[in-house]
């Protein structure tokens, strides 16, 4: 089977693609787990100047894996995403990212971390945390509204209303619309712009421009205690099975 996390390292450019496209990269604790080594090592790797997060084709990311947060409710799984999310927000090198096609719970909240993305103009975005009877994650809480203000960030966030790629640019959340067959080409190049910039400087710009990040990291503990109980509620429990119980 291939690696459901590929990392490869170009020109200055680390790319960590999701790769799990049977299940639209519905991310595993081991994709987590793999997806903040590949954060974490280059925190360190002078040659990494920036980085790029990919899916596939029509499939950016589908959120975390529901039977995962199944065997999480009941205390079977050891959750690695709070490492992830974690990694994200101390991450310190430009992050771009290339989104095509569905964008679910962390496929959208991981974006509010990113500093550069390129999506295709089918894109859409989407947080169904709360029909799930969950809470937004990755501290989107906090972010979402700074981002989009509280009533666009309300509506994708409590009333899981999708925003489209050209909705989300309008929103500053995402960059630059293009056709699906361009949104790597079109990401790529733009990390290579950012890492053809003088690395010292980008990282501190960079730093200035994303504030606290004590705040952040915070609220994703905040919010990371009350998703874990949200995991064990009747609520949850009958939107998981219910996705799973949808093409019986
Ligand atoms: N967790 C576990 N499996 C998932 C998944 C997820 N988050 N998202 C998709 N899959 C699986 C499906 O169960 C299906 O598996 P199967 O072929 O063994 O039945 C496969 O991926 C393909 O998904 P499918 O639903 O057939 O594709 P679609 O194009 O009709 O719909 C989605 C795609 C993403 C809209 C739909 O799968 C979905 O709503 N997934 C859940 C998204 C979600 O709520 N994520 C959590 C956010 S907090």
């Amino acid at each position: 089977m291939a690696d459901p996390v590929l990392v490869t390292d170009h020109d200055g450019v680390r790319t960590v693609r999701m790769n799990r496209p049977e299940k639209k990269n519905a991310l595993t604790q081991p994709m987590y787990a793999a997806m903040t080594a590949a954060l974490g090592e280059a925190q360190g790797n002078g040659a990494i100047r920036c980085l790029m997060i990919a899916g596939g084709p029509g499939a950016f990311c589908a959120g975390s894996d529901i039977g995962d947060f199944q065997k999480r409710a009941e205390g079977g799984l050891e959750p690695v995403t709070i490492g992830f999310l974690h990694a994200l927000a101390r991450n310190q090198k430009p992050l771009v990212a290339a989104v095509d096609g569905l964008a679910v719970g962390i496929g959208t909240t991981m974006l509010l971390h990113c500093d550069h993305v390129v999506a295709s103009a089918g894109t859409m975005l989407s947080t169904p945390f709360v029909k799930l009877g969950l809470i937004p994650e990755a501290a989107s809480s906090l972010l979402a509204p700074l981002r989009l203000g509280h009533a666009r960030a309300f509506a994708l966030l409590v009333m899981g209303r999708p925003l489209s790629a050209d909705e989300a640019k309008t929103a500053g959340l995402v960059n630059t619309v293009v056709d699906s067959a361009a949104v790597e080409d079109t990401a790529l190049k733009a990390a290579h712009e950012i890492a053809a910039l003088p690395a010292g400087a980008v990282a501190l710009a960079r730093r200035l421009m994303r504030g606290s990040l004590d705040d952040v990291t915070a609220r994703i503990d905040t919010e990371a205690t009350h998703f874990q109980e949200r995991l064990k509620s009747a609520e949850a429990s009958a939107a998981f099975a219910a996705f799973f119980a949808r093409k019986k």
